[in-house]
């Protein structure tokens, strides 16, 4: 029912320099084998698409058969990644979206819907996010603060409100759409020095939850997962102090890669993921208690 598929689509990725910018080696899914799901027909939006969760994702859903519509506030990446995906086979095409403004989110929306052949908007991943600053909470600034919620938690808020008023009114196929936020195991446990990034997590856990509810009976699944930290731009931001403190806490001893990130959100977009919403999705090996 699931043919497998060997990951060639992320060894050609490899063996080009720009993209392994964004989409650094990763050794260990070098060899493995994956199951492939059938999205073809289908249209995905990728926020924060520019990025190495983003890119790696968009890869995923492309070598399904989905339309990969990539959203970010950096044109000039997304220009890369976008020109770098387009040698798989499928669609990508790229908007600059800042996920903060609304207004840009609703004209963005009506464009997407215009640009599809079938209008229809079958999935949304809400990946866009900043980590801030890394700082004590006594010398925390509140201004950043503020960004980080605006960014991770409205971003998200604001995606998720528009997608769904598309969704809601559109055929079920059996399904009308499925809907996956970038959370964080930092969500789960908070971790030292990253209130904000933390507490916005958190939040998304909960955005998760209340609006899965809320749609579980209009066949639209919201689902979240919860990484550990990756090899991504983000991570270069942390000090190799902390690094090493995050792997510590990591009992596979390793941290996850763009590809498992990517593979688990391609079954949570698929037909298959049909009994499941309002759910969070652990990918931290073993870190995550609950
Ligand atoms: N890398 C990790 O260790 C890790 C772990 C757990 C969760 N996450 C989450 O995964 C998601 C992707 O992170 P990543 O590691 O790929 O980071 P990244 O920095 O490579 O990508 C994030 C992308 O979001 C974009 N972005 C930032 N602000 C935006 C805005 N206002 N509007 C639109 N786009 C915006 C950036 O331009 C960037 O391309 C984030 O939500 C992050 O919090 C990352």
């Amino acid at each position: 029912m699931f043919p497998l598929i060997c990951a060639s689509v992320n060894r050609r990725a490899r063996r080009n320099a720009p993209l392994s910018i964004l989409h650094p080696p990763c050794g260990s899914v070098e060899n493995i084998r994956v199951n492939h799901y059938d999205l073809a027909g289908k249209t995905a939006i990728v926020t924060g698409g520019a990025g190495g969760f983003g890119v790696a994702i968009a890869q995923r859903l492309v070598a399904s058969g989905a339309a990969v519509r990539l959203w970010d506030v950096d044109a000039e990446r997304l220009e890369a990644a976008t020109a770098e995906l387009r040698a798989s086979p499928g669609h990508v095409t790229w908007r600059r979206v800042d996920v903060t403004d609304e207004h840009a989110i609703a004209a963005a929306i009506a464009a997407e819907q215009a640009a599809s052949v079938s209008g229809r908007l079958d999935i949304l991943i809400n990946n866009a996010g900043i980590l801030g600053e890394t700082k004590p909470i006594w010398e925390t600034d509140a201004v950043d603060v503020r960004r980080v919620l605006d960014v991770n938690l409205m971003g998200a808020f604001l995606c998720l409100r528009a997608v769904t008023r598309v969704m809601r009114l559109q055929e079920s196929r059996p399904h009308r759409g499925h809907i996956v936020n970038v959370a964080s195991i930092q969500g789960k446990e908070g971790m030292p020095y990253s209130a904000a990034y933390s507490t916005s997590k958190a939040a998304i856990i909960g955005l998760t939850k209340s609006v899965a509810k809320e749609l579980a009976q209009e066949q639209i699944y919201v689902n979240c997962i919860t990484p550990a930290a990756a090899e991504t731009p983000m991570a270069k931001l942390i000090s190799a102090e902390r690094k090493a403190d995050i792997l510590r806490r990591i009992p596979m001893g390793r941290l996850v890669e763009v590809d498992e990130v990517a593979r688990m959100i391609a079954w949570l977009v698929s037909a298959d993921c049909s009994f499941s919403t309002g759910a969070v999705f652990d990918l931290s090996g073993g870190r995550a208690t609950y």
